[in-house]
């Protein structure tokens, strides 16, 4: 008898909520993202969510060539006027690209080599990124009231590092002015 198993979706008649009985929920208050934002955080904003990521957990150890998907939840706020965004990372493999899929909201996607080359793409409903693996990554969201939300798909062997992007932060920051959205750049060690 044939076996139909039973489909990921993530749905777009609920607002992309990733669903399935598998998938595992990590949410990330704003409070754990000092440092990120050029300014200090306000105290009555430490509580709140900064962004949850759901993602579909694998089946099986991790082998070269696993994949792995999740969806993640951008909350639109602002730190000074700063646009939230995710704290980033670059792959701890260089040679592990990503795709990320837009799929509610607005916003940017930043990415920047370590050295002298950054860029963002713009993210809405329907875009696509494909991320080198040399490229540091992070997400922004210039909603002042719509979750960001954004698909990816990644090899589970690019791993994480963050500690390159905690120490040095990114060349570019975004933020809403006067009902504008201005880039500004700051100095910054480079990463190599
Ligand atoms: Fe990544």
């Amino acid at each position: 008898m044939m076996k139909i198993k039973e489909t990921l979706v993530c749905w777009p008649t609920n607002e992309f909520e990733l669903s399935h009985p598998e998938s595992i929920k990590k949410t990330k208050l704003i409070g754990e993202l000092q440092g990120v934002y050029q300014h200090d955080i306000p105290q009555s904003m430490l509580g709140d969510i900064a962004y949850v990521v759901k993602l579909d957990e694998p089946t099986k150890e991790a082998v070269e060539g696993t994949l792995q998907f999740g969806v993640s939840y951008l909350y639109p706020y602002q730190v000074e006027g700063e646009f939230s965004c995710t704290k980033g990372h670059f792959h701890a493999n260089l040679d592990y690209d990503e795709y990320y899929f837009g799929y509610a909201g607005e916003g940017y996607l930043l990415y920047w080599d370590g050295a002298d080359e950054w860029f963002a793409e713009k993210v809405f409903p329907g875009s696509i990124h494909h991320i080198d693996g040399k490229y540091a990554h992070r997400l922004i969201n210039t909603s002042t009231t719509e979750t960001l939300k954004v698909g990816a798909c990644w090899n589970v062997l690019a791993g994480y590092d963050y500690g390159s992007i905690e120490e040095t932060g990114f060349p570019v920051r975004c933020f809403l002015e006067n009902g504008s959205i201005v880039w500004k750049e700051q100095h910054i060690n480079k990463k190599r």
